[in-house]
């Protein structure tokens, strides 16, 4: 298993997370878990803040919290000066209680409800990331209603096919997200935005897609974009004041995958921009982009508990773990790749062959599929690395399993940064009948 941030092994070969020791942490709160290395996540942010930074352009990180986020992960997003994409009156909720400027706000969706438009502009955010021309029609007349102005992007679609799982890709032709950059509608679109009296068009979004490793997915995005802004100004006179490039920045979770160098690609971009704008005459636009996964995927990880070892007959044996599909889909939703390690054993050496199974009542409920791990009883330890993005968000109550805790870990110390769910939360909602 590769470590990442403060992951150690020591000399006992005992794995340590932000200066705690894991099977510790197992102990005191339980698997299986969730634990965040606080100072990794608050270095990725600067990371990308520092890399999307060129003087004499103007430039914003925004992160996309679909990837994690909680109360704790508002405030240190705050901290770290990056801004906040939501996608959901729920998220939109989570970061106004956490106290979350605004103004930094992002408010992305392709069929945001009547009442999410109405919070969205009720509290002040400061984009709406507006997905297509009935939304541009629906907010105009909202606005009218609550007395409201807003600032807008418009999401489009510049069709580009970045290598990546389908599911996630989001900018081929047929993407339901955003209007294409070749309709031939869109100065109708915009046009409605220009007359409009509540509504400023800003400029434009897009996002290609996610766990995307070639640096040229993202420098093709930048030229067909401002190829794509030069011809709005020609053909409806439209001067864009921002471009927000979207994230899909790659990161490693398995020997496959060769993550994106994020400076090296954010500086790319950059010069990019700087050159095709230069060479399109046009105005430089601020440049924004939305990254998730990499500022949290490789900082966080999970805790099992072993409870089972099988030697089916067909030869497969499988290490039952005491959570599984529902506190991370992805594997059977993506076949996603994950390593892992037992927390005890870290410098024993990796020779059987195994495969990770949940407890969740599913053939597919697997975590990893034919790892390499050492030895193994009951009762150790197992570490999932690498599930900080879309694991946590992504959790469900399949088979009525209450959510783990989530840790943030830090110089030694953890905090609970969410509680465990209880079997009484399980009923919370539910009415007898
Ligand atoms: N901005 C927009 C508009 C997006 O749709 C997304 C991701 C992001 C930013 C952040 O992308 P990232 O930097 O995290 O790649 N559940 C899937 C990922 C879905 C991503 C959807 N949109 C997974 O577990 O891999």
């Amino acid at each position: 298993m590769r470590l990442f941030g403060t992951m150690r092994a020591d000399e006992k070969g005992q794995l340590e997370i932000g200066g705690c020791k894991a099977s510790d942490l197992a102990k005191d709160y339980g698997t299986p878990l969730y634990v965040m290395d606080e100072e990794h996540i608050r270095e990725n942010c600067r990371r990308f803040k520092q890399g999307f930074t060129k003087e004499g352009l103007s430039s914003e990180v925004i992160y996309a919290s679909k990837a994690f986020l909680t109360l704790a992960m508002c405030t240190l997003v705050e901290q770290e000066g990056l801004s906040l994409d939501v996608v959901s009156g729920g998220e939109l909720y989570t970061a106004m209680a956490a106290g979350f400027p605004l103004d930094r706000i992002y408010f992305h969706g392709n069929n945001k409800t009547a009442e999410e438009l109405t919070m969205a502009l009720n509290n002040g955010v400061g984009r709406i990331i507006v997905d297509n021309r009935y939304e541009v029609e629906r907010l105009e007349k909202l606005c009218k209603e609550l007395d409201k102005k807003i600032n807008i992007l418009l999401r489009v679609n510049p069709g580009i096919e970045a290598h990546t799982h389908e599911y996630i890709q989001t900018a081929k032709h047929d993407s339901k997200f955003g209007e294409s950059i070749y309709d031939e509608n869109l100065c109708e679109i915009i046009g409605v935005c220009q007359s409009s009296t509540h509504i400023t068009l800003k400029g434009f979004h897009c996002h290609i897609g996610s766990q995307i490793f070639e640096e040229k997915s993202f420098l093709s995005a930048v030229e067909v974009m401002v190829e794509f802004l030069a011809k709005m100004k020609v053909d409806c006179s439209f001067i864009t004041e921002e471009l927000n490039l979207g994230g899909g920045f790659g990161v490693y979770y398995a020997a496959e995958d060769i993550p994106i160098h994020i400076e090296s690609c954010l500086g790319k971009m950059l010069k990019t921009v700087e050159i095709e704008v230069k060479a399109a005459k046009i105005q430089m636009p601020k440049i924004m982009i939305e990254p998730g996964r990499a500022i949290v995927a490789n900082a966080g990880c999970t805790l099992y508990t072993i409870g089972g070892i099988k030697d089916t007959y067909g030869g497969k044996r499988y290490i039952f773990v005491d959570g599984g599909m529902t506190d991370n889909p992805r594997t059977a939703l993506y076949d996603a790749k994950y390593e892992a390690a037992v927390a005890s054993k870290i410098l024993d050496q990796a020779k059987n062959q195994v495969t990770i199974a949940g407890k969740c009542c599913e053939s597919g409920d697997i975590i990893i599929r034919d790892i390499f791990l050492p030895d193994m009883e009951c009762g150790d330890i197992l570490c999932v690395s690498n599930t900080g993005a879309y694991n946590y968000t992504m959790a469900s109550n399949y088979n009525r399993i209450p959510r783990p805790a989530v840790l943030f870990v830090r110089n030694g110390k953890a905090k609970v940064v969410v509680k465990r769910e209880t079997y009484k939360d399980l009923i919370g909602n539910d009415f007898i009948y």
